[in-house]
């Protein structure tokens, strides 16, 4: 059998992805202040089996180890998060010199180490200060952000080259706030457009703070972007495509590529109470402008396909679905319900984003898979699946590049193990196996692999 060898661009980002609850347990050492997410786990029901991310992978204290360990993966570059309430524990006023002290040992380790660190600024844990004041529902917070923005990236901006203001804040509104499976657990639509809005706000007031501060740095925002198709050619599956999923990208492309709300969308979500009857009554003047600033990259993390279907419709009355999906069986589908392992969407997207909003650089800021696989008796974690996912949205990502889309960089969600937020530690996305109890860590197959990957540049 003949193998292709695919090849990267010289240069190419090779990374892997973290965020701070997710990872750093130490949730009230220090000085820390409580998050969100410190209350919601802490809440009894909201995270499977009583999980906590007080603990996690204690990367508040094994982090010299953890860095040796992307030390012998090559890495390039390792996108982390900074937890606001470390370093602010009332989101805004006295700082935590511990907590910011903690990021700067970090960020000098990973240099030493010859990593790039990408940091993420805001990955869901707001101090919980803040959301006792109404949280990114009010402007008050977005104006916080920008107070936090400037202190982290006065104390590191001479040595960090990339920022990410927000992570996924389409799942930071919606699931959080009107799904309620997320912190804060709120189950108010029209509060989740209004946190929206406000997150996309202080993305843009963060711009100009940042480039003073870190003026070699490149700034970009992730947004979760998985590709979406209707199930048939009706009407009705074509209508929840368009606004379902539209709610998920547009809805955050638009104004950020300077169109403003999409109108489509506007009236869906005033149809459907996400927004009051007057509309965008929270959109101030030069908002718009403001979220428009330019930025220099869009981070993209994409997961998954997924089908819409109007299931509203009386039955006989819509089309049968058209669109072929593997029935389920363990090589198909991750261990997240329903996410299909879908490598072509990564292509579809990446296109998309570029010919749609000709975006001008573009790094896959996440993409992962989880299957909990874990040590054999010889203590080898043989997760060949996890592998195979990752080859083929490697190869779908260069045939995206191939075309012309300038995607500049890949990190693999997740470096490690990890408290997979609602899901608690039953969902493993690493390269590196965690045993939650004793620490240990174990280099997955697929992290032997991609160290491959990243030392010859291609994929075989
Ligand atoms: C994304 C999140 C990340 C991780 C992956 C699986 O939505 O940004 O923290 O949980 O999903």
């Amino acid at each position: 059998m003949t193998t292709t060898k695919i090849s990267f661009p010289k240069n190419f980002l090779w990374g892997a992805a973290t965020s701070a609850y997710q990872i750093e347990g130490a949730w009230n050492e220090d000085g820390k202040g409580e998050s969100i997410w410190d209350r919601f786990a802490h809440t009894p029901g909201k995270i499977q089996h009583g999980d906590t991310g007080d603990i996690a992978c204690d990367h508040y204290h094994c982090w010299p180890e953890d860095i040796q360990l992307m030390k012998a993966l090559g890495l390039k570059a390792y996108r982390l998060s900074i937890s606001w309430p470390r370093v602010l524990p009332n989101g805004r006023g006295a700082v935590n010199s511990p907590g910011l002290d903690f990021y700067e040992r970090l960020v000098d380790g990973l240099l030493e180490a010859d990593i790039e660190p990408m940091i993420t600024l805001f990955h869901w844990d707001l101090p919980q200060a803040l959301q006792d004041e109404g949280g990114f529902a009010s402007r008050s917070t977005a104006e916080a952000f920008v107070e936090y923005t400037d202190l982290v990236t006065r104390c590191l901006g001479d040595r960090v080259k990339y920022w990410i203001t927000h992570n996924e804040p389409s799942v930071f509104a919606f699931v959080g706030h009107a799904h309620g499976h997320h912190a804060p657990g709120l189950n108010a639509p029209d509060i989740a457009v209004r946190v929206a809005h406000h997150m996309l706000l202080s993305h843009g007031w963060s711009i100009p703070v940042i480039r003073a501060n870190s003026p070699e740095a490149q700034i970009g925002i992730a947004l979760n972007i998985n590709f979406s198709q209707p199930a048939s050619a009706s009407l009705y599956d074509y209508h929840a495509w368009q606004y379902g999923y539209g709610l998920w990208s547009r809805w955050f492309l638009d104004p950020l590529y300077n169109r403003q709300y999409p109108a489509d969308l506007v009236d869906y979500a005033i149809q459907n109470k996400y927004l009051p009857a007057e509309g965008l009554d929270f959109v101030e003047e030069g908002d718009l402008n403001t979220i428009a600033n330019q930025t220099d990259f869009l981070g993209v993390n994409y997961y998954t396909r997924q089908i819409a279907r109007d299931t509203e419709v009386p039955s006989g009355q819509n089309l049968p679905p058209t669109i072929f999906q593997p029935p389920h069986n363990d090589h198909d589908y991750q261990e997240m319900e329903n996410w299909e392992v879908y490598p072509d969407g990564i292509f579809n997207v990446l296109t998309w984003l570029h010919l749609e909003y000709q975006v001008p650089k573009l790094y896959i800021t996440e993409n992962g898979a989880s299957w909990s696989d874990g040590p054999d008796e010889t203590g080898r974690v043989k997760d060949t699946r996890r592998l195979n996912f990752l080859k083929r949205h490697f190869a779908a990502a260069q045939r995206a590049i191939q075309i012309g889309v300038p995607l500049e960089g890949y990190f693999v969600w997740s470096l490690m193990d990890n408290l997979e937020w609602g899901y608690g530690f039953s969902q493993r996305f690493g390269l590196i196996w965690v045993d939650f109890k004793t620490q240990r860590r174990i280099l997955k197959d697929s992290a032997k692999w991609y160290r491959k990957v990243i030392a010859s540049n291609s994929v075989e």
